[in-house]
């Protein structure tokens, strides 16, 4: 009780006796009750409720009545979470207002979030900062249950012609994430930096945020979706802040063969060797599923489900301050390699958007060789059996994507192609009946961000069947223990993204003028932009946009 008080003083005026009164008690307490050396996370998929889809805004109580509903759901997450002993839980991105939105229909489901240095717990005072009931309430459910709640909410902020980047409409809006602590306090505050194409309801803030929490049980620091497969600031967070945990509210739609939720975002806990707590929305026409609580040497927890409409609380163990591991040199292994000339039996197929190389694996065991511009790929391989009704192939690419989104990768991969025939090879496919007794894949990868990726059949991960080598090697432990979609080192060169001068812009029209076309639409055709167009689909949140005039 005496704590909190003690806290305040500190914050607002602090005499030289209240300092070491302060010090004294952090003492006592860090050597009586805090500083965990294990935490329980939370992390809950929320089947999200949407609002309706209309371009002009509705009231400011029918939007409070909307995310009310929301929070209900999410309260029941918490209050179970907080029971079964969870230190902090994650919900997702958009989960309290859902999408369908432009500029102004957004509006009325906006808050103005204060600088967390202010030091407010909104549930003691509700009033401080005008008309905050979203943030009450969560801040309420936070010291009810002594949970820290990461949650994912609006911010509005005004401007004036004083600031010449104000937007026309004298605010600016941002996708923001909060935390409050188990007193209800607000203790962070993150505007998402990497917008996805399409979200032209809120603004990027002008400078990249990096925001970090401290708690008894380690280091966080947060970001949302897009911006995970950028440097600023989920690298950032790591390299230079040193964080032992990432909290990741999502709206993510899968992407396979190498953009599932599950399996990109434990590749990413791993290459990064941080905890990740990852909370997607749960809508499965929009494919929009898959949430886990991953530590840096395996997934802990973790969930998929297309077949119900249900939301799912994850919850597992983890360390407070995981094991970093040594620096990967993710080209050692792979330069050492000789390879064998394989060059006529090469061929290209179309990986989301991405032209590969491939190379058909065709025996029941082998090592193979593919290379595509400064990237060569190594793998050795045993099957349990080689199939007559399954292809599998191992691909390189370096290059350039420049569809939603422009990004330098340098991906190695072994997939299931779709079909028998080798021009569905990087097709989504779902389910396989191979299975690995062993697979070893290296690149000659100028990164030293690389992510591993073993997915297997029905999307589903391999805890504790795969390591990964200091020389850079990705290799099994044992017999995996399904069939194999893909085993893939998807590499990130960050410094090359803007060695194109395509602007998103121009890449979001393109888009729209393209707009997606079913699976079933015509036969495969080896024309590159037909097969683009007809595998048009997304991760991460895409704006739904209902029908009419815009703005
Ligand atoms: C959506 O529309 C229904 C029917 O018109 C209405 O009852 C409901 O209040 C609306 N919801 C929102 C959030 O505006
Ligand atoms: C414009 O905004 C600045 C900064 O927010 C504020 O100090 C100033 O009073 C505003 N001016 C007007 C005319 O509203
Ligand atoms: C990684 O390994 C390669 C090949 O052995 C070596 O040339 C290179 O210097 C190493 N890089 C680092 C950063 O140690
Ligand atoms: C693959 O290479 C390893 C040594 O690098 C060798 O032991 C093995 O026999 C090779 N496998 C095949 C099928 O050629
Ligand atoms: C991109 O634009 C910059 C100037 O805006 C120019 O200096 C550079 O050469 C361009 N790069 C390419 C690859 O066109």
């Amino acid at each position: 009780m005496l704590l909190p008080y003690i806290k305040q003083s500190l914050d607002f005026s602090m005499t030289m006796s209240q300092l070491l009164t302060y010090v004294a008690i952090s003492v006592f307490c860090v050597l009586t009750a805090s500083s965990l050396d294990t935490f329980t996370a939370a992390v809950y998929e929320h089947a999200v409720i949407l609002p309706n889809a209309t371009l002009t805004a509705v009231s400011r109580q029918e939007a409070l009545a909307l995310m009310n509903q929301n929070l209900d759901l999410l309260e029941g997450a918490i209050i179970s979470a907080a029971k079964q002993g969870a230190h902090i839980i994650v919900t997702p991105e958009d989960g309290i207002y859902g999408w369908n939105f432009n500029r102004e229909s957004i509006y009325p489901y906006l808050e103005d979030i204060p600088n967390p240095q202010v030091n407010w717990i909104p549930c003691n005072h509700p009033n401080r900062f005008g008309h905050t009931p979203l943030q009450e309430r969560l801040s309420c459910l936070a010291k009810e249950n002594s949970i820290y709640i990461v949650a994912n909410i609006g911010d509005k902020k005004p401007c004036n012609s004083s600031d010449p980047q104000c937007p026309s409409d004298g605010r600016y809006q941002y996708n923001t994430d909060v935390v409050f602590d188990s007193q209800g306090k607000l203790v962070a505050r993150y505007h998402k930096q990497n917008l996805f194409m399409g979200e032209d309801q809120f603004n990027k803030p002008t400078e990249s945020e990096v925001v970090t929490f401290d708690t008894p049980f380690g280091r966080f620091g947060m970001f949302t979706c897009f911006d995970i497969l950028f440097h600023d600031p989920a690298v950032t967070l790591v390299e230079d802040f040193h964080v032992d945990t990432i909290v990741f509210p999502t709206a993510w739609m899968n992407v396979l063969p190498h953009l599932s939720a599950i399996e990109f975002h434990s590749a990413w806990a791993m290459g990064m060797g941080v905890n990740f707590l990852a909370s997607n929305i749960h809508y499965p026409p929009k494919k929009m599923t898959g949430s886990g609580i991953y530590a840096p040497d395996s997934p802990r927890a973790f969930h998929y489900d297309m077949k119900t409409q249900e939301g799912k609380l994850l919850l597992s163990q983890l360390d407070s301050h995981p094991y970093h591991p040594v620096l990967v040199n993710w080209t050692a292994y792979a330069s050492g390699i000789e390879a064998l000339s394989t060059g006529s039996q090469e061929f290209k197929s179309i990986v989301f958007f991405d032209e590969f190389t491939f190379l058909e694996l065709r025996g029941v065991a082998g090592n193979y060789t593919v290379c595509q511009n400064d990237l060569c790929c190594h793998l050795s391989y045993k099957m349990s059996e080689k199939r007559s009704d399954e292809v599998y192939a191992l691909g390189a690419f370096d290059g350039l994507h420049t569809v939603e989104g422009t990004y330098h990768l340098q991906i190695c991969t072994l997939l299931k192609c779709k079909t028998m025939g080798l021009h569905t090879c990087g097709d989504s496919v779902e389910t396989a009946s191979t299975r690995f007794d062993m697979f070893s894949l290296s690149g000659t990868f100028g990164t030293q961000y690389v992510f591993p990726e073993v997915l297997l059949s029905e999307i589903q991960l391999a805890p504790g069947e795969f390591q990964v080598s200091s020389d850079g090697c990705l290799f099994s432990l044992k017999p995996l223990s399904g069939p194999v979609l893909t085993v893939t080192l998807f590499g990130r060169l960050y410094e090359k993204d803007q060695a194109s001068n395509i602007s998103s812009d121009l890449m979001a029209q393109t888009l729209r003028a393209h707009p997606y076309i079913p699976d079933n639409v015509s036969q495969i055709n080896s024309d590159n932009i037909l097969k683009e167009r007809r595998r048009a689909h997304y991760f991460c949140k895409r704006l739904i946009v209902p029908t009419g005039r815009r703005q």
